[in-house]
């Protein structure tokens, strides 16, 4: 008799054309085996592995033009200070940005946030205001503003989601008034693969003269980013989640915005003069880059934008949404398999409980097979609570993952079930 996992997996183990990336030999840590069997890596949404021309262009920096920025006359300061604004010029031309004093490089998506909460919403908010955000929201796109509104008395808003995990529309309209400061939501939530109706929520919220905050820092590897499209006034998106270094990312403000905020931390690279009496900050976007920032990060961000500039999103979002769509035909038939978040518009992440077995003992058990996930709250507890969950099991998708994989993620979780069910 066959076993369950071989008869729903027979179908698709006979060498299917889509079964292969052409872009993952790009990649080096994919070629490895832990625990013995082929890495399968399906943990993109905490972190993607880097393609060769990245790991390159940081190592190149330190190798040949390692100098800080804006600070010397010597030839090598002046190679590091050109190859960092060149990546700023990068970043700009990926996301589509007028021009590059919108584009701060900051640590990443969590430290982008925090600086808006503070320099251009605490500065704005009283204690009849209020800020809002959405149930699915990342901690990193929650705390900040329930951080600034405990500083300011403002009220935290919640945009509410419906069992498929997308966000209840006519309660947006509604919790957007007259006092909001501030919409801060996610493009594309980690913990369901939910894509937000984020140019509805922008008409929504600009129809009542509100700014609205992207949290890209799911989307920007798998959907399209044009602000000027999209009319966001603030993106933020971490390098390392589209196969760049990790301590890198972007803030993207509208130039107006962010030449009315104060600098956020103080000190060198941010100051035009300093007397004791007075200091003269630097002009966009330098005004927010205090300290010496992270040079070959940033130039490695760069190097992964070409990188994906290169090959096109919208063939990473096919290859990525086959796949999606092929693990959430296989999941289906898993019994006892219940997938959380199950919007219509979705991409790269299939989240899911399965009955009987602690999404931990699945992550554990998936990892003897070489098959890397993640498992928990994925540090959105407040959805968990919303779906009265502790945390799922994660998969998520990238563009070096195969068909192939998604059969060894689906064969691992039927061992995991039989090994619970005895
Ligand atoms: N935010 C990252 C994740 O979803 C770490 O895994």
């Amino acid at each position: 008799m066959k076993m369950e996992s071989e008869v729903l997996l027979a179908p698709n183990l006979t060498g299917n054309s889509r079964d292969a990336s052409p872009w993952r030999d790009d990649f080096p840590a994919l070629h490895q085996s832990v625990h013995g069997k082929p890495l399968v890596y399906l943990d993109n949404a905490a972190t993607t592995h880097k393609p060769d021309v990245v790991i390159e262009a940081e190592a190149a920096f330190y190798r040949r033009d390692n100098a800080n920025v804006h600070r010397g006359v010597h030839l090598l300061s002046q190679r590091a200070t050109d190859a960092y604004e060149a990546a700023r010029e990068k970043v700009r031309h990926f996301i589509n940005a007028a021009s590059t004093r919108e584009i701060v490089f900051v640590r990443g998506t969590t430290e982008a946030i925090n600086l808006v909460a503070q320099s251009h919403a605490r500065p704005r908010l009283t204690d009849a205001d209020n800020i809002v955000i959405s149930a699915m929201e990342h901690h990193s796109n929650i705390v900040p503003w329930q951080m600034v509104c405990a500083q300011t008395g403002a009220e935290l808003r919640v945009v509410p989601v419906n069992d498929a995990g997308e966000l209840d529309m006519e309660m947006c309209a509604r919790l957007i008034g007259p006092n909001t400061r501030l919409v801060a939501i996610t493009h594309l939530s980690n913990a369901l693969g939910t894509i937000t109706p984020a140019a509805r929520i922008i008409e929504l919220a600009h129809a009542q003269g509100v700014p609205v905050l992207l949290d890209g820092a799911q989307a920007i590897s798998h959907l399209g980013v044009d602000v000027r499209a999209l009319d966001c006034d603030f993106y933020a998106f971490s390098g390392h989640k589209i196969y760049g270094p990790t301590g890198i990312g972007v803030l993207y403000g509208k130039e107006a915005l962010l030449e009315a905020m104060p600098p956020y931390q103080v000190g060198g690279d941010m100051i035009r003069s300093v007397t004791f009496g007075e200091t003269e900050y630097n002009e966009l976007p330098y005004k927010f880059e205090a300290g010496t920032p992270n040079i070959a990060g940033a130039i490695a961000l760069g190097a992964a934008l070409d990188y994906v500039g290169g090959i096109g999103i919208a063939a990473i979002a096919a290859h990525e949404h086959d796949l999606l769509a092929y693990a959430t035909g296989l999941a289906q038939n898993i019994e006892g398999l219940r997938i959380v978040g199950t919007a219509q518009h979705k991409a790269a992440v299939l989240s899911f409980t399965l009955d009987g077995v602690h999404p931990h003992d699945i992550g554990t058990i998936l990892d003897h097979q070489g098959v890397a996930i993640r498992a928990g709250h994925h540090c959105a507890m407040p959805i968990m609570q919303r779906f009265g969950i502790a945390g799922t099991a994660r998969a998520s998708f990238a563009l070096y993952n195969t068909r192939a994989e998604v059969d060894a993620l689906m064969a691992g979780v039927i061992k995991a079930r039989e090994m619970f069910q005895r």
